[in-house]
């Protein structure tokens, strides 16, 4: 989605708002714009296409002398990626300029009010109207407009604001967009999220919904929605400094690949103590535990396929049923739950507009939340009953790699220790499973070393058109993650089938040449898996298998094979994805499509 940032301070604000747009570039990249604060009033320069076309184009039209302005990189909602929609919206007497992140659901009420007062529209976005707003209620008191203006807003927003009255002031907004805001010495920030920041200030003041700040080069002050202003207290964030940058790799993805036996290690390993599976700041007593009848697993995109692993072994271990919706379909079906139901919600960013509306429904509804997130304290960490963090570290690939990875370690972590509480695990079959865990880094490793391997099958199919994804048991709910990298990043059509499935149907889709990736790592199920590989052969399709190392039987059938680490059946999806991540990435590279920032998707997904 957008990402917004703002700068007061006193050196030159456009090097420090470029530099923050390319760090936010990730969550929306189809137009870019800013405004600074020059000595005559503002100044704005915007432009269709990613940070380097605005970069350009400021280039040609000469320097923005100034030091407070505002950022926005955008990913269309209300109008194509045009010079014309791209953030800053001025008013019509360039009083004001603002960026937006989020959806305003009244805008075509308030667009019929601010045109009948006369007010000229020049974009079809949403925004605008806020913009037009801050003038109307402008009596010559910034802070004043800028409260009355959010007051008629609905829908979700985090607002930037700048206005040529008020040189040095820039004023954020936050109601269920994220923002925050970093303080610096002698300058100030906000920002969409951390990335932006990370290089200039350690120091942050996380914005609760209705909150807004003036923030000046001294002072960053946080008022309430009355205008109160209120003491908020400063975070200090610990902060990898190579979080953002590609460290040498051609992309985040595969830095974020590779990164992944330490991200898990990162999950695990402080979460076993003395053999024993604990979360800070997270228990329940037996007698809780025992109480609670059903799971909810909610989430979206990878989250809710890493949702699907977990399920397998929380069913497993715990012996408790477990639903599974996705958060956008779980808020408007009618769910049974009551005080008994726990609701999971996983999500890296912790800022999905669907999976925190599923959150606060169900919370309405009396249910326990437990969210398994990767950003610490994002909205959906705050509205959880309790948290469970990935620390998966920043991810910034729009395809999820390793926060994915590590939410499953979470899950299965999860399932452990919850069917302890509930006394349904013998001893030996818990000590085997807390080992198994501490080896999944290690696995994840012997897993990326495939890399060479994955290469040459990548050069060797990236040109069809169509791919399958075939499995049964955990290895179907791989294939649905396997699947999705694949079409999110390289464009090939792909479908994820359960195997026993794909004869109900989509077999029909299956032609001489086309592509199946077989997962046959379920040791019960392999014979069911071979016969489903004969199937598609017989139909003329290619089978590339995905097995477990040292299992010869696969040859017989399969056209290519990847041999994956053996595990643990409730913890192989993390060995067998990688090298499906690996295969999407590198088929993408042969296609030379722009891997990290993929057509029409966007990491964070704040509007519904
Ligand atoms: C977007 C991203 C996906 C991600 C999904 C859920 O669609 O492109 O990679 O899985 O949102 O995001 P979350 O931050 O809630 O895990």
């Amino acid at each position: 989605m957008c990402g917004i940032i703002g700068f007061t301070g006193t050196q030159d604000a456009l090097p420090v708002l470029l530099d923050g747009l390319t760090k936010l570039e990730y969550r929306g990249y189809d137009s870019a714009g800013v405004a600074v604060q020059v000595c005559d009033g503002i100044r704005m320069i915007k432009s269709s296409g990613q940070i380097r076309c605005l970069r350009k184009k400021i280039a040609e039209s000469g320097m923005l002398p100034g030091c407070s302005g505002i950022g926005h990189t955008r990913w269309a909602t209300h109008g194509a990626p045009t010079d014309t929609n791209a953030h800053p919206h001025m008013s019509n007497n360039g009083k004001f300029a603002v960026v937006h992140n989020g959806i305003i659901e009244n805008y075509i009420e308030l667009r019929e009010e601010l045109t009948a007062k006369g007010y000229v529209f020049s974009s079809e976005t949403d925004t605008e109207v806020i913009v037009h707003l801050l003038d109307m209620y402008y009596s010559g008191d910034c802070k004043k407009a800028v409260m009355k203006a959010a007051a008629r807003l609905q829908g979700s927003y985090a607002l930037g604001v700048i206005c040529a009255d008020f040189p040095g002031s820039v004023f954020a907004v936050k109601q269920e967009s994220p923002l925050i805001i970093g303080v610096g010495a002698g300058e100030n920030y906000f920002a969409s999220d951390v990335t932006a920041l990370a290089d200039h200030t350690k120091n942050l003041i996380y914005l609760e919904d209705g909150e807004f700040a003036e923030l000046t080069p001294v002072k960053a002050a946080v008022f309430d929605c009355t205008g109160a202003e209120i003491a908020k207290p400063i975070t200090r964030i610990v902060w990898d400094v190579g979080a953002s940058q590609k460290s040498g790799y051609d992309h985040f993805m595969l830095k974020e690949i590779y990164e992944q036996p330490r991200a898990l290690k990162a999950a695990i390993e402080p979460r076993v103590k003395n053999n024993r599976i604990t979360f800070d700041g997270f228990d329940m007593t037996n007698e809780e535990a025992r109480k609670i009848s059903k799971i909810i697993v909610t989430a979206c995109g990878s989250a809710y396929y890493a949702g699907c692993v977990g399920r397998y072994a929380i069913e497993e271990l715990c012996g408790v049923p477990v639903e599974m919706d996705y958060a956008s379909e779980l808020r408007y079906r009618s769910p049974i739950v009551d005080e008994n139901t726990l609701l999971i919600v996983i999500s890296q960013s912790g800022e999905t507009a669907d999976s925190i509306a599923a959150v606060k429904e169900l919370k309405r509804r009396g249910v326990r939340v437990l969210a398994i997130v990767n950003v610490v304290a994002s909205t959906i960490a705050n509205l959880a009953d309790n948290v469970i963090y990935t620390w998966a570290g920043p991810e910034i690939a729009v395809a999820t790699t390793k926060g994915y990875t590590t939410q499953v370690a979470a899950l299965t972590m999860f399932a452990l220790w919850f069917s302890e509480k509930l006394g349904r695990i013998s001893e030996s079959r818990y000590d085997a499973l807390v080992k198994e865990l501490l080896l999944l880094p290690g696995l994840a490793q012997r897993a990326i070393d495939l890399n060479p391997h994955i290469q040459d099958l990548a050069l060797r199919y990236h040109n069809n058109s169509s791919i399958f994804f075939i499995g049964r048991n955990i290895d179907c709910a791989v294939c649905l993650e396997g699947s999705l990298k694949l079409k999110e990043i390289s464009y090939i059509h792909s479908e994820a089938y359960a195997a026993g499935e794909l004869k109900h149907g989509t077999i029909a889709l299956i032609e001489p040449g086309r592509l199946v990736v077989a997962l046959c790592c379920h040791t019960a199920l392999f014979d069911k898996m071979m016969s489903n590989i004969r199937e598609v052969k017989a139909r003329g399709a290619e089978v590339l298998g995905v097995a477990l190392e040292g299992d010869r039987r696969i040859l017989m059938e399969a056209d290519d094979v990847i041999y994956v680490p053996k595990a643990d059946p409730l913890l192989g999806a993390i060995p067998r994805i990688i090298p499906l991540q690996l295969f999407a990435y590198y088929v993408a590279k042969c296609n030379g499509c722009d891997i990290d920032k993929p057509k029409n998707l966007a990491k964070s997904v704040t509007v519904e």
